[in-house]
């Protein structure tokens, strides 16, 4: 007890020093908290799923493009493998094989894009959940790298 008491009276004697030096104006050193951490998007997904999903029209889907199919198998191998095959086998999560024939893509869209909200939200993704007992979790991927991927799937 007695060192903290030695260090307080040796830092109030400093503050009183440096407010000599500075003239004995204003300048206490002053504590500036740290800026609270930016939130990461999806984590107020679940909390706020007015996200604004994609629409219909939003994707006007022409002839395969072999340029963004290629990035999004890229983008499949590092990021979605794990859990999804390219045939009809589930792995964690159901295979895609022939997946664009069955889901809209504005539909897969929302689920690479908004999976929090999907999951929350939508009654397919909800069923999907139940049967397949893992949650997929929002992989965080851009709108451009999303529409590659769904390029990747339409050719599968
Ligand atoms: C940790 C495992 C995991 C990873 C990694 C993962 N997913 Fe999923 N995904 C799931 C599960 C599980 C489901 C089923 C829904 C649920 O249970 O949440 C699913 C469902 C989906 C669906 C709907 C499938 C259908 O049959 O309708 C799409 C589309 C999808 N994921 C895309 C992706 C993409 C794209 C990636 C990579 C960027 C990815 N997922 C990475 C686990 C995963």
């Amino acid at each position: 007890m007695r060192t903290i008491g030695t260090t307080l009276r040796a830092l109030s004697g400093a503050a009183l020093l440096s407010l000599m030096a500075c003239g004995g104006g204003d300048t206490a050193p002053s504590y500036t908290p740290p800026a609270p951490e930016t939130p990461v998007a999806t984590a107020n997904e679940a909390a706020t799923p007015h996200v604004a999903l994609f629409t219909e029209a939003d994707l006007k889907l022409g002839d395969i493009d072999p340029a963004m199919k290629e990035k999004g198998k890229t983008t499949y191998d590092v990021k979605c493998q794990a859990c999804h095959s390219t045939g009809e086998n589930r792995i964690v999560g159901p295979g895609w094989k022939g997946l664009t024939t069955k889901r809209k893509p504005e539909w897969i869209m929302n689920m690479i894009v908004h999976t929090d909200a999907m999951l929350e939200t939508d009654a397919e993704a909800q069923k999907m959940l139940e049967e397949c007992l893992v949650r997929m979790p929002n992989q965080n991927l851009s709108h451009d790298e999303a529409r590659e991927v769904l390029e990747f799937m339409r050719t599968l």
